[in-house]
């Protein structure tokens, strides 16, 4: 089964092809061609994410990151053809609010021969309405060309799958399993009685915590997305043992249920600043209190709730699991406390937004894959769309 996935939740454009053997979860994968490209430096000049602009880059850029992750699938065989006067009509339908989309695409298909692709998975949400909207169309069109079956993919669902890959395989994760899932637009504990039932545990009341880190390093006056530029800054001030700068609260620590909030912290921080022009040495430290009361909060709460929970196993998903601090902190608190209980982490590349967890979700979900008819009118962009939801 050969899967071709398309991310388009948020700044991410991302296109992968992955060949599964076998049936999930003891499926082994091949990635055989993964293209990504990162909007960042266009949002950069805004300081965050400009979804009508996001959704135009997608639009610009997928089809060349199609015939990216085909080509180094070595799936791509030219072969010039027309395609029938229908054929291009319902492509200019499907695509019309796709800027130039349908045009390109249309040359693409003409160029090339139908790739050996069985399926197509593509992110349905949570995200970024319209930006999800430009992925799922892409996704419906090559569908409908090539008579291919769809699986529309939950986001937060491949976060958790991006986790218990190992590159190859999935771990064979003990069940039921504890997920906190650490975003941009999520900061969530889930609870995975088994593949595919996600019952929620907690979850922020205010800001993500990715959100968070965001926001403070605007305040710190580092560029978008603030999480790296954080964790950077937090790592040189841990090196160089610098004093505490700001004594930071523990949002929420023992607020006795499984909720987080995250933008009492934001505050402090800016209380903290005032109006004073910070030194470098200032700043670090700075963003080291933060990153340690993040940390802190995040840690106490999943171990609480691995513990009601009576989890087995613990599953760190979501672009904010690229924090180096949080990763050793999570691992060595679990390795005293649960020794037995894994920990999953994803592997470098799989943390922040990807195409190959959409890949992994496509396949768990494939019995769910709609023909491209009916899937036309019933995938939707659902920027809401919890993992919970059947
Ligand atoms: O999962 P993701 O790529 O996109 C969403 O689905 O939201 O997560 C992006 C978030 C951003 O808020 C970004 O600042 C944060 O993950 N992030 C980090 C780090 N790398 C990315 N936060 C803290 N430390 C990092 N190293
Ligand atoms: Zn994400």
């Amino acid at each position: 089964m050969r899967i071709l996935s398309i991310e388009t939740s948020c700044d991410e454009t991302a296109v992968s092809i992955v060949d599964a053997v076998g049936v999930f979860p003891e499926a082994t994968y091949s990635v055989l061609g993964n293209a990504l490209l990162s909007q960042i430096d266009i949002h950069r000049e805004y300081g965050g994410v400009f979804p009508n602009l996001a959704k135009r880059e997608h639009a610009r850029t997928l089809v060349p990151m199609l015939t990216q992750a085909l080509t180094e699938a070595k799936l791509l065989t030219e072969a010039p053809r027309s395609l029938s006067q229908q054929e291009v009509e319902e492509l200019h339908e499907l695509l019309h609010r796709e800027h130039g989309m349908a045009d390109e695409m249309i040359t693409f298909l003409e160029t090339y021969e139908n790739p050996k692709i069985d399926a197509i998975a593509v992110t349905s949400g949570p995200g970024l309405e319209p930006t999800l909207w430009v992925g799922i169309n892409f996704a419906k069109a090559l569908a409908r060309t090539w008579n291919i079956p769809i699986v529309p993919v939950n986001h937060m669902e491949g976060h958790v799958l991006a986790s218990v890959f190992t590159g190859y395989n999935l771990h064979t994760v003990a069940l039921p399993a504890l997920a906190l899932l650490i975003s941009g637009g999520h900061t969530e504990l889930v609870l995975m009685k088994d593949w595919w039932t996600y019952e929620l545990v907690g979850q922020t009341r205010d800001d993500a915590v990715g959100e968070a880190f965001d926001k403070v390093a605007r305040l710190l006056g580092l560029p978008y997305p603030g999480g790296p530029e954080i964790s950077k800054l937090a790592e040189d001030a841990r090196t160089r043992e610098l004093p505490q700068f700001a004594d930071l609260p523990r949002p929420m620590l023992s607020s006795g249920d499984h909720d987080f909030s995250f933008s009492g912290l934001k505050t402090a921080v800016r209380y903290a600043i005032q109006e004073k022009e910070l030194s470098n040495d200032e700043r670090a430290a700075l963003a080291r209190d933060f990153e340690d009361a993040a940390t802190e909060v995040l840690l106490a709460k999943t171990a609480a709730a691995f513990e009601t929970t009576g989890a087995q196993s613990l599953i760190l998903g979501g672009g904010v699991t690229a924090n180096r601090h949080i990763r050793s902190s999570f691992t060595e608190h679990f390795a005293t406390e649960y020794p037995d209980a894994a920990v999953y982490l994803p592997e470098s590349g799989l943390s922040t937004d990807n195409s190959i967890m959409i890949a992994l979700a496509g396949h768990a979900h494939i019995d769910n894959a709609l023909d491209p008819l009916s899937a036309s009118s019933l995938i939707n962009a659902d920027g809401n769309r919890s993992i919970t939801a059947k």
